[in-house]
C-alpha cells in the first residue's frame, strides 16, 4: 500500500497521545478519589481504561502494517493541582488529538489505508464525547462556583471506589458504578 511508512508514523504519534493520557487519567482519577470527589473519578478512570483499548487497537494496526509501535517516550502528561486544572487539562489534551487524529485520519483515507482511517474516526468520535462531558463539568462549576461545586460533589458520592482488582477488570465494570452512582448532586 502505497504511503504505509507516513500511515504508521500518523498512528504511532495517535499511540503517544493514548499513552500520555492513560497516565493523566490514572493520576486524576486516584487524586479525585482521595479528594472524595468520586463519581468524576469514576469517569476517568473508565477514561484511562478506554485509552488503554485505543492503545492496544493502534499498536495491533502498527504490528498488522509491519511497523514498530513506539512506546518508550509519549509526551509527559499534565497533571492538574486543583480539579478545574484537572478537567481543562484533560479538555486541552482531548482537543490536541482530535486535531490530530482528524488530520491522520484524512491522510490515512487519501492512503487508501481504510482501516487505519476508520480506527483513528472512531477515536475523535469517543474523544469528542469525552471533551462533551468536560466542558460539561467546567460549566457546571463556573456557574455553581467552584468551590461550593466541589464541596455539593463531596456530599453527592456514594463512596471512594474499592481498589480491588475487580473493580478494574474492564471498562464495563466501571460502567456499571457510574450507573449505580446517584446522578443528582445534594446540596
Ligand atoms: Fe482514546
Amino acid at each position: 500500500m502505497r504511503g504505509t511508512g507516513r500511515v504508521i508514523e500518523l498512528l504511532n504519534e495517535a499511540l503517544e497521545f493514548e499513552l500520555s493520557a492513560i497516565a493523566q487519567h490514572i493520576v486524576h482519577a486516584e487524586m479525585l478519589h482521595i479528594s472524595g470527589n468520586g463519581r468524576h473519578g469514576l469517569y476517568i478512570t473508565k477514561q484511562a481504561i478506554e485509552e488503554m483499548l485505543h492503545a492496544r487497537c493502534l499498536i495491533g494496526r502498527i504490528l498488522a502494517l509491519k511497523g514498530l509501535p513506539q512506546v518508550d517516550a509519549p509526551p509527559a502528561p499534565r497533571i492538574g493541582g486543583s480539579f478545574l486544572e484537572q478537567l481543562e487539562n484533560d479538555l486541552a489534551a482531548d482537543r490536541e488529538a482530535v486535531n490530530q487524529y482528524c488530520s491522520a485520519a484524512a491522510i490515512c483515507g487519501r492512503a487508501g489505508d481504510t482501516v487505519s482511517q476508520a480506527l483513528l474516526e472512531n477515536m475523535v468520535i469517543k474523544k469528542e464525547e469525552n471533551a462533551d462531558y468536560l466542558e460539561a463539568e467546567l460549566s457546571a462549576h463556573a456557574a455553581a462556583g467552584f468551590e461550593s461545586a466541589a464541596e455539593q460533589r463531596i456530599h453527592s458520592v456514594p463512596g471512594p471506589l474499592q481498589h480491588d482488582s475487580a473493580s478494574y477488570q474492564s471498562a464495563s465494570s466501571v460502567d456499571r458504578e457510574l450507573q449505580a452512582a446517584p446522578r443528582k448532586r445534594t446540596v
